[in-house]
């Protein structure tokens, strides 16, 4: 039986580590789908629907990787998908504690979903998309870190911003 597994996440923006963690679990599993969380930050920098042409720009050579959304809760989508595996990205010790409560929960919700957590490689440890955006915003770079394609975005993003603000200031 072909194994299908998900990758869930905010990805907002996508980094990476995350490409690196799609990378290795393409190579383990037959697919992997991405998985984009809707609706759970209030003010999210890149919208959903952006989040998803990003990823699916960054993974269109990849065609074992699918870029979908999902809403409530993860083991539903799951379920749905007739997926397996539960893919995580482990970077640090800091991690392990909210990943091993959701591991648990999921496996209390549905025993028959295992959870896999995936290292990304070392020089990608102490990324986050947290981190990327404070940077980015405070003008520190980012290069490297991100795939181009969100590089490009953010300053799309950032100077949008501007622009906006300068014409609300002239008005
Ligand atoms: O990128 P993130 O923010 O670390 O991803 C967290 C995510 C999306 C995996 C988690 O918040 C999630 O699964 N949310 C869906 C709702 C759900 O199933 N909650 C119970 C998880 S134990």
């Amino acid at each position: 039986m072909a194994t299908l597994a998900v990758y869930p996440g905010s990805f907002d923006p996508l980094t990476n580590g995350h490409v690196d963690i799609i990378a290795r679990g393409a190579r383990l599993f037959d697919r992997i789908v991405v998985a984009i969380l809707v609706n759970r930050e209030k003010s999210p920098l890149f919208s959903i629907a952006e989040r998803v042409e990003i990823a699916r720009e960054v993974f269109k050579d990849m065609p074992t990787v699918e870029v979908d959304t999902f809403n409530g809760l993860l083991v539903d989508y799951v379920d749905r998908r007739r997926a397996q595996v539960i893919v995580r990205g482990l970077r640090a010790v800091s991690d392990f504690e909210l990943e091993f409560q959701m591991a648990l929960m999921n496996q209390r919700l549905n025993d028959r979903i295992e959870t896999v957590f995936m290292m990304p490689a070392e020089q990608y440890t102490y990324i986050s998309s947290r981190l990327i955006k404070e940077v980015f915003s405070l003008g520190g770079a980012v290069h490297g870190l991100v795939p181009d394609l969100v590089e490009q975005r953010l300053r799309e993003k950032v100077s949008g911003l501007l622009n906006k603000d300068q014409g609300r200031r002239t008005t």
